[in-house]
């Protein structure tokens, strides 16, 4: 049930903590990270050139922010492919390539055949999947299952965050394997890791604010998310997360990109949400909020405790535990999916079944 909860999309969010623990526990031996108990050989992560994810929607966001990781910390080409699309992009798929099947149910169909047509192509697979014994599951050569337990509410948060943990340990395990990280490296990132669920309780421990920031989006049509790198993967998913259940159209846009096309849209009408986790995109990123101010728009800052975002005014400053640069996703993804959660909240929608959306979707 939901508990004291009035959603189950509430409740799950509030597992976080709890569910990243339970996906982060069984590879987390002596200190050090390892894929034993997932049955995936070193050699599988050691000799593949090239890494492919296929999944769709949120699982599809989960694989992009890996991919910013993959890309800094392995230095390795990676593809991040809707898996609708796959077969018509004519994906570059070999026996050296690795595919990442990304997926809570495990029965998404686009998925599904995704999969199966990379492995056709000599790939090797690993899924990352909640559902255990599922139909991707049983189709990938290798699976590391996440611990969110049943996710019930048809938007999703903690599989989102499972799927990011259990990436992070794939992508850790690695980048020792591969020599990318020495002990040391490998120590520091096993505890950014291991903070995350502290990190996100820290977040959701004052989703009052958050309820309070929700309030000023509640007129609004449209909205836009804005941020760089990293901070521009986490909110494809948290302009996705505001938009299926509060309705509210939002777009997610690589700050740099505005001034290409669409700042035109930006009005006094439109909110604007920008994410700030990142230390080297902050100067950029600050002048690309002064934009967009000057056009009107009330801004809501999610910056990373001890970024200095300058004496500017800002409608609402949001501040996220400080932790290192690359497990910032965790608690950034946290406040934004409270934010969608309150904003279709008040709207007095119901916010565990959007409208014309299905939990599993099992047609092409
Ligand atoms: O079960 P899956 O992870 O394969 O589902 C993929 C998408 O349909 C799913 O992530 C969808 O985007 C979310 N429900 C959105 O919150």
């Amino acid at each position: 049930g939901k508990g004291n909860y009035p959603f189950y999309m509430e409740k799950e969010i509030m597992e976080q903590p709890e569910a990243i623990k339970a996906t982060l526990a069984p590879r987390y031996v002596d200190g050090r990270i390892s894929l034993e108990a997932d049955g995936v050989p070193d050699d599988v992560l050691k000799n593949c050139e090239r890494v492919c994810v296929v999944a769709c929607g949120t699982a599809m966001h989960a694989g992009l922010v890996a991919q910013s990781l993959i890309r800094s910390i392995l230095r390795m080409h990676m593809d991040v492919e809707y898996a609708s699309e796959f077969m018509y992009m004519d994906p570059v798929i070999d026996d050296k390539t690795l595919v990442l099947a990304i997926s809570q149910s495990g029965e998404t169909i686009d998925t599904l055949e995704a999969l199966k047509y990379a492995r056709s192509q000599g790939a090797k697979s690993i899924a990352v999947i909640n559902v255990k014994g599922s139909s991707i599951a049983r189709e990938s050569d290798y699976v590391m299952y996440t611990y969110a337990g049943p996710e019930i509410a048809v938007a999703s948060t903690k599989a989102y965050t499972t799927q990011m943990a259990a990436l992070f340990a794939l992508i850790g395990r690695m980048a020792v394997v591969r020599g990318a990280f020495n002990e040391e490296q490998e120590k520091a990132f096993v505890d950014a890791l291991m903070q995350a669920p502290d990190a996100i309780q820290q977040v959701l421990d004052r989703k009052e604010e958050m309820h309070h920031i929700a309030r000023g989006l509640l007129e609004a049509k449209d909205a836009f998310m804005l941020g760089r790198g990293l901070d521009y993967a986490i909110l494809l998913e948290g302009a996705l997360k505001l938009k299926e259940v509060s309705y509210i159209h939002t777009e997610a846009y690589a700050s740099g990109e505005l001034k290409h096309g669409t700042i035109a849209l930006i009005t006094e009408k439109t909110p604007v949400v920008a994410l700030v986790t990142q230390e080297r995109v902050r100067d950029k990123e600050l002048s690309n909020i002064r934009e967009v101010q000057s056009r009107g728009a009330s801004v809501v800052v999610l910056v990373k405790d001890g970024i200095d975002l300058a004496d500017a005014d800002y409608t609402h400053v949001f501040t996220l535990p400080a932790m290192d640069d690359v497990a910032m996703a965790f608690p950034a993804s946290a406040a934004l999916q409270l934010l969608a959660y309150y904003v279709s909240m008040d709207r007095g929608l119901d916010v565990d079944k959007p409208r014309n959306l299905a939990k599993v979707v099992t047609v092409e």
